[in-house]
């Protein structure tokens, strides 16, 4: 027998490629547990306002819970007409208590709900994806401090420029990255926000504490108005902008090492746990860990585009095009984890090649040290660059 949040008012089956096309649990079953937390403490507020008694909040809670440990030790069977991860929660929670299930969704709507569960996902996961961006800033700032005393010329339009430490270029991938770990907590708060309560569109009449709502959720706010509450997804497009922001700066850092560690320069040697081989050319040893995180950039670029795309111009209020938003946002984070760790390891086991480094510099790359030489001299600076250029 299927089990559906909506049927009433049908009197045909839906057309099977439309139930395919509907159907969101394939990617939002990530969500199980956080919408299990979620009817949770909605249970908890609609008892408080007398719409379930003492008994009934157990039953719900215990049941609950017993659908929790099914997701926790990989049992939970999904059903054909499981549409969402929200429909396949209720549907085995009444499978477990019966019709006293059929209380729980009073006053709530899967738009406030998939809100809810969306914003909790994610704070605990932006949380995972600040450890990941320390554990590589750190990797960089300990190889910065053990490589402090090797020189190479550092390069502007790929030329050599002026000599630098190693330590500086490696610091200099430090900075956006923390600027990236600021954007990442700027986030957090906005993330941070409780939309349950909020109903379809127009709340709900039940007198819901939704401050205490959102307290038993550890939400640090509520949210102020039900419209927007259930349709706005742009904390969804600014993480997919951070995760950007994050690949455009370790793409750099990848193309630097991939033009580093070609024979032509060699000034690094990739470790091979970080590199593979050609089925053809027996002598070949690639940098595919940097060019995939060169190239997995642009697809980090594309879900923002995309879902931005989606956002665009959609009417006011919740409507379908918004189940979008967990795709790209649950490929944005597995992506940008997967380059932060592997750019982690590549910095953390390649080895230099300090002579090689030491052989960018040419004595021709102090011209601008002469030129200040001069200017220390009382020389004007115009004049001495003139000078120096011509030395
Ligand atoms: N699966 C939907 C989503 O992810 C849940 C909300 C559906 N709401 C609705 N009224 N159909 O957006």
């Amino acid at each position: 027998e299927s089990y559906s949040l909506w049927g009433g008012r049908f009197e045909a089956e839906n057309d099977e490629l439309m139930k395919k096309f509907n159907a969101s649990l394939p990617i939002d079953k990530r969500l199980w547990r956080q919408d299990l937390i979620g009817s949770k403490a909605w249970a908890r507020a609609i008892h408080k306002v007398g719409l379930v008694d003492q008994n009934e909040l157990e039953k719900i809670l215990d049941g609950l819970d017993l659908v929790m440990d099914e997701w926790n030790t990989g049992v939970f069977i999904e059903k054909e007409h499981d549409e969402d991860i929200h429909t396949a929660n209720e549907r085995r929670l009444r499978e477990l208590i019966g019709d006293m299930a059929m209380k729980l969704h009073t006053g709530r709507s899967r738009n406030d709900q998939v809100a809810t569960d969306v914003r909790l996902w994610l704070n605990e996961h932006l949380d995972i994806l600040k450890l990941n961006l320390n554990i590589l800033i750190n990797v960089l700032l300990d190889r910065a401090e053990k490589e402090i005393e090797v020189l190479m010329s550092g390069y502007t339009h790929l030329q050599r420029a002026q000599p630098i430490r190693f330590s500086h270029l490696l610091l200099s991938y430090v900075c956006p990255l923390n600027r990236d770990f600021e954007r990442v907590e700027q986030l957090q708060k906005r993330v941070n926000v409780c939309p349950l309560g909020s109903g379809a569109i127009a709340g709900n009449p039940f007198k819901i504490d939704r401050k205490c709502l959102a307290n038993d959720l550890n939400f640090l706010d509520v949210s102020h108005n039900s419209i927007d509450s259930t349709a706005n997804r742009d904390f969804i497009y600014e993480f997919l902008f951070v995760s950007t922001s994050i690949g455009i700066s370790l793409s750099k850092f990848a193309e630097d090492f991939i033009i580093y560690n070609t024979k032509e320069f060699s000034f690094i040697h990739l470790s091979d746990t970080y590199c593979t081989g050609s089925s053809l050319m027996p002598q070949k040893k690639n940098a595919d860990s940097l060019e995939l995180i060169r190239g997995k950039t642009g697809r980090l670029f594309g879900r923002m585009n995309g879902f931005m795309m989606t956002v665009k111009a959609i009417p006011t209020s919740y409507n379908k095009d918004l189940q979008e938003d967990k795709e790209a946002l649950f490929d944005s984070y597995d992506t940008v984890n997967s380059l932060i760790k592997i750019a982690a390891g590549v910095i953390d086991t390649l080895k230099l090649n300090q002579e090689k480094m030491k052989d960018s510099l040419s004595v021709d790359m102090l011209a601008t040290d002469l030129a200040y030489y001069l200017v220390r001299k009382g020389v004007p600076f115009r004049l001495a660059h003139s000078l120096a250029g011509k030395c």
